[in-house]
C-alpha cells in the first residue's frame, strides 16, 4: 500500500516538473494601438493577466464580469499597472441570456471595432442546477453564454477584420475536454452528470463550437482558436466543492502553472502575427491535437443546432448574421 502511494507521488512530481518545464511564454512584442479587445472574466485570474497584457500593448481593453466591485477594482489595477487609461469595465452575466444580449447591444453601440474576443470566463463546479433560462448553470456560463455572445458580436468582428490582420476569437478550453462525454443530447441536463463531467463537457463544447464556427466563417476575416491554459492555478478551482477544492489547491500549489503562465497561450493566439489559421487547439503556444471526440462531426452539428435552439436565436437573427 505504502509502495503504491509512493509511486503515485513520484508520478505526480514527474508530471508537475514536466508541466513547469514545458510551459511556454508568449514572446510576441506586437503592439495593439488602435485595437479593441473584449475579455470575458477579464477581472480575475487568467483573464486579468490577459487584460493587463493587452493594455500594456496599447489596446482599448473591455473587461466583463457580473460583479461591480470586482470589475471596478480590476479596471483600476489594469490602468495602474499598464499606464493605459483606455480600459473599461462592463457588466456581463453569462448565466443570463438577456444580460448577454444587453452587453452585445451595448458593445455594438459604443464600439466601432472589435479586434479580439477572448471567451475566458468560466465557473468550476459550483453546483448543478438550471438557470431561469432553463439552461444548466455550468454549461451556460462556460459555453452557451459565450456561444450567444460570439454570434451576436460577429457583425462587429467581421467589420473589423482584414485579410492581413483578421479579427480573432480565442476560447479558453481546458485539458479536461478530454474527459467529456459525447452524449450531446444530454449536455444540458441538471442532476444527470457528475459536475466535473459537466465542466468537461462545457470545455469540449468550446472546441466543437470553434470547429463549426470556423467552417461558417470561411471567407470572412475572422478566425477562431482554442487555448488550453494547462493546469493553471486560478479561482476556478476555489469555486469547486470544498473537498475537491482542497485537493485541487494542494496539487496546484505543488505543480500548477501560475495564472501568468496559463494566460500565455491565449495571449499568443490573440496577438502573434504567425497565427493565421482557424479552428485549432493550442497549448504552450503550439498547435496540438484536441481529443478525437472533438472531431466527431455528428457532435459538432448536433451541438450547433442544439445551441441555437437553447440560446433562443431566431431564424431572422440567423439570417441577419449570415449563419443560416
Ligand atoms: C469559442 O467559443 C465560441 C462560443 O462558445 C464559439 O462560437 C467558437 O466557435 C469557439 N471557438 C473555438 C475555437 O473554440
Ligand atoms: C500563413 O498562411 C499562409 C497562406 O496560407 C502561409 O503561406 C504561411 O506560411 C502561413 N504562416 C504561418 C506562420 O504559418
Ligand atoms: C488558429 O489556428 C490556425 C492554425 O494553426 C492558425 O493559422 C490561426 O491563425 C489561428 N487563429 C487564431 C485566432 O489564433
Ligand atoms: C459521435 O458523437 C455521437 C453523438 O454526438 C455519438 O453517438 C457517437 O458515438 C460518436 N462517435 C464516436 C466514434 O465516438
Amino acid at each position: 500500500m505504502l509502495y503504491i502511494i509512493f509511486l503515485i507521488i513520484v508520478a505526480l512530481i514527474a508530471f508537475g516538473v514536466y508541466n513547469k518545464l514545458t510551459n511556454a511564454v508568449c514572446t510576441s512584442n506586437r503592439r495593439l494601438e488602435g485595437k479593441t479587445a473584449v475579455i470575458t472574466g477579464g477581472t480575475s485570474g487568467l483573464g486579468l493577466v490577459i487584460a493587463k497584457d493587452f493594455a500594456k500593448r496599447g489596446a482599448r481593453v473591455i473587461v466583463a464580469c457580473p460583479f461591480e466591485e470586482e470589475g471596478t477594482n480590476a479596471r483600476q489595477e489594469i490602468i495602474k499597472e499598464s499606464g493605459n487609461e483606455n480600459v473599461l469595465f462592463k457588466n456581463l452575466d453569462l448565466s443570463s441570456l438577456s444580460s448577454v444580449r444587453e452587453f452585445a447591444k451595448e458593445i455594438q453601440k459604443t464600439e466601432n471595432r472589435l479586434d479580439i474576443l477572448v471567451n475566458n470566463a468560466g465557473v468550476g463546479i459550483p453546483g448543478d442546477f438550471l438557470t431561469k433560462d432553463g439552461l444548466n448553470f455550468i454549461m451556460q456560463v462556460n459555453y452557451y453564454g459565450h456561444f450567444l455572445l460570439t454570434l451576436l458580436l460577429l457583425p462587429l468582428l467581421k467589420k473589423t477584420g482584414i485579410e492581413s490582420d483578421p479579427a480573432r476569437i480565442v476560447n479558453m478550453s481546458s485539458l479536461t475536454h478530454r474527459y467529456a462525454s459525447s452524449d450531446v443530447d444530454n449536455y444540458n441536463r441538471a442532476g444527470y452528470w457528475f459536475t466535473i463531467r459537466t465542466y468537461s463537457n462545457s470545455k469540449l463544447c468550446l472546441v466543437l463550437f470553434s470547429k463549426e464556427l470556423t467552417r461558417r466563417l470561411s471567407g470572412t476575416n475572422v478566425v477562431v482558436n482554442c487555448s488550453d491554459p494547462g493546469f493553471a492555478a486560478t479561482r476556478i478551482y476555489k469555486s469547486s466543492s470544498e473537498f475537491l477544492g482542497f485537493l485541487a489547491i494542494t496539487l496546484i500549489l505543488l505543480f500548477a502553472n501560475t495564472a501568468f503562465q496559463g494566460a500565455q497561450t491565449a495571449i499568443y493566439l490573440s496577438v502573434d502575427k504567425a497565427v493565421n489559421g482557424s479552428g485549432e487547439y493550442f497549448q504552450n503556444c503550439k498547435k496540438i491535437a484536441a481529443a478525437a471526440k472533438a472531431n466527431n462531426e455528428t457532435s459538432i452539428r448536433k451541438l450547433w443546432d442544439q445551441s441555437i435552439k437553447l440560446v433562443q436565436l431566431s431564424d431572422e437573427e440567423l439570417k441577419d448574421l449570415n449563419l443560416l
